[in-house]
């Protein structure tokens, strides 16, 4: 075959293998297969130095333009290639959907005090109540004083305070300190509840943890009367219960905050004749309260004389695990998935 027939083929050949590659790589295989130390177009140019002086003049000009237009040919089949390819990332990207997600994959839900929490706070709010905010670390002041609860009275026994470093600041023992603030920024007649965090120094137990949720309430006004408190704690508990046979009874209690002080009971949700949970006595202490002491008003700047008020303060805690059923207080926050996800 004459030279220019095979350069002629070389070509062609080079031409067909490059247009069906589809890959760098198999560019690559190409670049080697035809320009490479051992490649067939790199061999042919070996030949013609065998060639007379004659046919060299001729075929030197067309192979120096084969391997020259080879060389070309292969390095833009390569820069084709890789534009292609980013053309095609590109357009891959404008339709990544962001929304998408593996459907294994675990979802995260809301802890199951929040809706709780908001059950609650929305029973109050359709009584018209407001919502109160304070503090959780307090002076002695409105966590006890203000509350009637001196230096030395035996009742701070009741509460086993997380003193801080800084003299006179504590964590607060229970939301109470609430009421305080509320009276001092707020116009009468008032009506609120707060709910949060509460800390006490106790052993920690199924019942019984360093943490929990209280919820404190408290309605001042002209005429406000214990019946007020009676009134509101049955329709609280019967909603949050969701039953419309809800029995409840009123004992008395002691509380330096509240004069007189009362315990009120909801009868046992559980069983009708005594179980584990009433400890056998149908009833389950869930509302303590009471009207505000005289004291306590005053040392908001309010005239006992013209205005009375009832608080109450429960734990949310406790509440919610009368409601769920749950039988011990340190799943909450043992972070357990298990616990977690039944809610
Ligand atoms: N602060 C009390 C406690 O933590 C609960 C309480 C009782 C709050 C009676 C009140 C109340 O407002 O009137 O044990």
């Amino acid at each position: 075959m004459s030279i220019e027939k095979r350069v002629q083929a070389l070509n062609e050949e080079l031409q067909a293998a490059l247009a069906a590659a589809l890959t760098v790589d198999q560019i690559e295989v190409i670049r080697v297969a035809f320009i490479g130390k051992k490649g067939s177009i790199t061999q042919l140019m070996q030949e013609m130095k065998t060639l007379p002086v004659e046919q060299k003049r001729s075929a030197g000009p067309l192979l120096n333009e084969l391997k020259r237009g080879a060389e070309q040919k292969i390095k833009d089949a390569k820069a084709q290639l890789v534009m292609e390819r980013a053309a095609q990332e590109e357009a891959k990207k404008q339709h990544f959907d962001v929304t998408a997600y593996l459907p294994q994959q675990p979802q995260g839900h809301l802890h199951p005090f929040t809706p709780f929490i908001e059950e609650i706070e929305n029973i109050f709010l359709s009584m018209g109540f407001d919502i109160f905010d304070g503090p959780e670390i307090e002076n002695d002041h409105y966590n006890f004083g203000a509350l009637n609860i001196p230096q030395d009275h035996p009742a701070r026994d009741m509460y086993d305070t997380f003193w801080l470093d800084v003299p006179n600041m504590l964590l607060r023992t229970h939301t109470s300190p609430v009421q305080i603030h509320a009276m001092e920024t707020n116009a009468l007649p008032l009506a609120g509840i707060t709910i949060g965090r509460v800390y006490r120094h106790e052993a920690v137990d199924a019942s019984h943890d360093y943490m929990f949720m209280q919820c404190e309430g408290v309605m001042i006004g002209e005429n406000i009367r214990l019946s007020h408190l009676l009134g509101t704690a049955q329709h609280f508990l019967k909603t949050l219960f969701k039953t419309d046979s809800l029995d409840i009874r009123i004992r008395p209690g002691f509380f330096p905050f509240v004069e007189p002080g009362v315990e009120i009971d909801m009868r046992c949700q559980f069983c009708s004749d005594g179980c584990s949970v009433c400890k056998k006595s149908t009833w389950l202490e869930v509302f303590p309260g009471g009207m505000i002491h005289p004291n306590v008003l005053k040392a908001a700047n309010i005239d006992p004389e013209k205005q009375s008020g009832f608080a109450f303060g429960f734990g949310l805690t406790r509440l919610a695990m009368l409601r769920y059923g749950i039988n011990d207080i340190r799943h909450f926050y043992s972070g357990k998935n298990s616990f977690l996800h039944q809610f």
